[in-house]
């Protein structure tokens, strides 16, 4: 049977991590991935990371690209009642930004790293399953090329996402799960036209919310609020461009550049989290153990967050048998998991157009503060670039 240290299920930020960091620690594992290459390089997803992410991924020498294409910014714009505030993010966190660079660039970066160190990563597998995860000889069993496989672990790591099988391996009676569900989602699409601004730009309108974000020098992102039962099909483009002309407007005739929409996609929002992140063997990381609302950008950091803490608990076991930081795994994650949950909820809260008038009020008196207040700005600046402590 074949034996691998550390066998991680999913190829996403989270699984291509934690496998790049552990091999820099001399530490094998195996990737089992269900898609294909093509389609999770492909795959269209928020492309905001935090401080502590381009730190980690430059000084883990996966950060080259990402040096030359990714889009410093040292601040985002709030806009409300016509009119734009910026957030000087850098200014108020001693020069602390965020940059711009598409999650699906991180993971072909990852892959072409670990390919190129000859790691192990399995595309195209299928019915992967976890067994014994609370034993020492953990098992992970799947198909690939039509034949059934199986590899011995020391150690499984479940990073496969919300709708991955890891989470579910754990008995339902260990897990307690917290969970919120928004009534809104977002549209979002990719335009192949020059950004509209140099920054992202948050709307807060009574239409509802809009979002300008950006790719590169010629493709723009664009998200806008709509109803948690609405389908893509209607939203057709026409729809679409008239609301965000509506949302972003500002008195001072600030236009949007349309262009050519290259994908469209419906996102829901919601938070959830899972505690324990561990079973034994098996170690969740990623949105295989929560989720927040996009409106924060902190999804792909907390997957970074919770894999930079398990390779570290990891390279102890290995190195000294100490099972010190892998015990603590759950509780170290969490604590920038319910940060990132309480920013995601506070901007979420705040940008999102409600039913209630009184609600309304509080947005607007939120808005307000956070554009006038240095001390209210530092706390948002704080939370939006990645807070160092938690
Ligand atoms: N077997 C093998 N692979 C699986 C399985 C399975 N049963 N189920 C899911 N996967 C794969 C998915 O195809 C995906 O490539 O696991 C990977 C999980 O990746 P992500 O969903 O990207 O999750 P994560 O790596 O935690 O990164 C979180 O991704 O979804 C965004 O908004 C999220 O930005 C956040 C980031
Ligand atoms: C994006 O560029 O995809 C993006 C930016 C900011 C967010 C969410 C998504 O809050």
């Amino acid at each position: 049977m074949v034996h691998t240290q550390v066998g991680i299920v999913g190829a996403g930020p989270a699984g291509l991590l934690l496998s790049h960091l552990l091999h820099l620690e001399g530490i094998e594992s195996v990737v089992l991935e269900r898609r294909s290459r093509d389609y999770v390089e492909k795959r269209v997803r928020a492309g905001v990371l935090e401080q502590g992410t381009v730190d980690l991924l430059m000084a883990t020498g996966v950060g080259a690209r990402l040096a030359r294409e990714g889009l410093v910014h040292r601040g985002v714009e709030l806009r409300f009642e016509g009119q734009g505030h910026r957030i000087a993010l850098s200014d108020l966190t001693g020069g602390r930004a965020i940059t711009i660079y598409g999650q699906q660039e991180v993971v072909k970066d990852l892959i072409n790293a670990r390919l190129s160190a000859h790691g192990v990563v399995h595309f195209d597998v299928g019915q992967v399953t976890v067994h014994d995860a609370n034993s020492t000889r953990p098992i992970i069993r799947y198909i690939q090329h039509g034949r059934q496989s199986e590899i011995q672990c020391d150690f499984v790591a479940g990073c496969d996402g919300f709708h991955g099988i890891c989470r579910d391996t754990i008995p339902a009676s260990l897990l307690q799960v917290y969970e919120r569900e928004y009534p809104f989602s977002w549209v979002g699409i990719l335009v192949a036209a020059p950004p509209s601004s140099d920054e992202l730009i948050y709307a807060y309108h009574d239409r509802g919310f809009a979002l300008h974000s950006l790719r590169s020098p010629e493709i723009t992102r664009l998200y806008l609020q709509c109803d948690h039962k609405d389908t893509i099909e209607q939203w057709p483009d026409e729809r679409i461009w008239e609301e965000l002309h509506a949302r972003l407007a500002t008195r001072d005739g600030w236009t949007l550049r349309a262009g050519p929409i290259l994908e469209k996609s419906i996102t829901a929002m919601r938070s959830f989290v899972v505690e324990p992140m561990q079973y034994g063997r098996l170690f969740l990381a990623g949105d295989a153990a929560h989720i927040v609302p996009p409106t924060g950008a902190k999804g792909l950091n907390l997957a970074v967050a919770d894999v930079r803490v398990l390779s570290a608990a990891l390279t102890k076991w290995f190195r000294t048998k100490s099972t010190r930081l892998l015990d603590a795994y759950t509780a170290t994650c969490l604590r920038r998991v319910w940060r990132a949950q309480d920013f995601s909820s506070w901007m979420t809260t705040t940008l999102h157009r409600v039913p209630e008038a009184f609600d309304r009020h509080l947005q607007l008196a939120r808005l307000r503060y956070v554009t006038s207040s240095p001390a209210a700005a530092t706390s948002l600046a704080e939370n939006y670039v990645g807070v160092e402590r938690v």
